[in-house]
């Protein structure tokens, strides 16, 4: 039997991940210390390999079957646009991609006016301004702490995750619209899905068993 290997997301999904996981029977001990810099772990008995990375690249680790199988948030799948299948909503990680900003900037939403919108996600955004609302923008890619971009005035709106809502309400902004629901998702290679379908078939089945039954949440 060849090893089936997953491609997981370092940082928030990364904890719930390995827990859903080992609920299935997936298990993979080693990942969980913290202090280890090693890159890829080996679960020899059942022929499973993991490995963690940054979000945007567990898509490209996907679509190339360097990975079969990657665990990632929505928003990092819209935006990477890769040739994967989704196949499983994993039902944590759950939060929203809004446009978000002062309440002032409401108007210029409302009047489609050219404005400035900074965000991590320019594909999104794009796709959102362009092809749902017909409103031409000026898009800004950042890489992090967006909610800085209106209080400063490099933007008139942000394009960005809301999960609490707290980082908007600390420094006086508001959602202004959605754009839609996110939460962590299993994508799958193509051609992995084909060569390996029953094993993979397999876990996509008892993991769903284990999501209704409501115990992941
Ligand atoms: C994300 C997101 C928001 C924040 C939302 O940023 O970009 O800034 O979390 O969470 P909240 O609604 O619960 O306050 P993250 O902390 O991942 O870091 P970043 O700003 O560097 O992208």
């Amino acid at each position: 039997m060849r090893y089936l290997t997953f491609a997981l997301t370092k940082g928030r999904l990364a904890e719930k991940t390995l827990s859903l996981l080992e609920r299935v029977g997936v298990t993979c001990e080693e990942m969980r210390d913290k202090d280890s810099r090693r890159l890829i772990f080996v679960n020899e008995e059942q022929k499973l390999r993991f490995f963690l990375a940054k979000g945007p690249d567990v898509p490209t680790y996907v679509e190339y079957g360097a990975a079969d199988i990657g665990i990632v948030g929505k928003d990092t799948i819209m935006e990477e646009n890769r040739k994967i299948f989704e196949v499983l909503d994993l039902g944590f990680g759950k939060c929203r991609m809004c446009v978000c900003g002062p309440e002032s900037a409401r108007q210029y939403l409302r009047h489609n006016q050219l404005i400035r919108v900074a965000t991590k996600y320019p594909n999104i955004a794009k796709d959102y301004f362009y092809n749902r609302k017909n409103q031409t923008v000026e898009l800004i890619k950042l890489n992090g702490s967006i909610e800085l971009a209106p209080i400063v005035g490099l933007s008139e709106v942000i394009v960005d995750i809301v999960e609490t809502g707290s980082t908007l309400r600390e420094n006086g902004l508001s959602v202004l619209e959605e754009v839609c629901p996110l939460s962590a998702r299993m994508v799958v290679n193509p051609v992995s899905m084909r060569m390996d379908n029953e094993r993979i078939t397999g876990l996509i089945n008892a993991l769903r068993g284990c999501l209704t039954d409501g115990a992941a949440n």
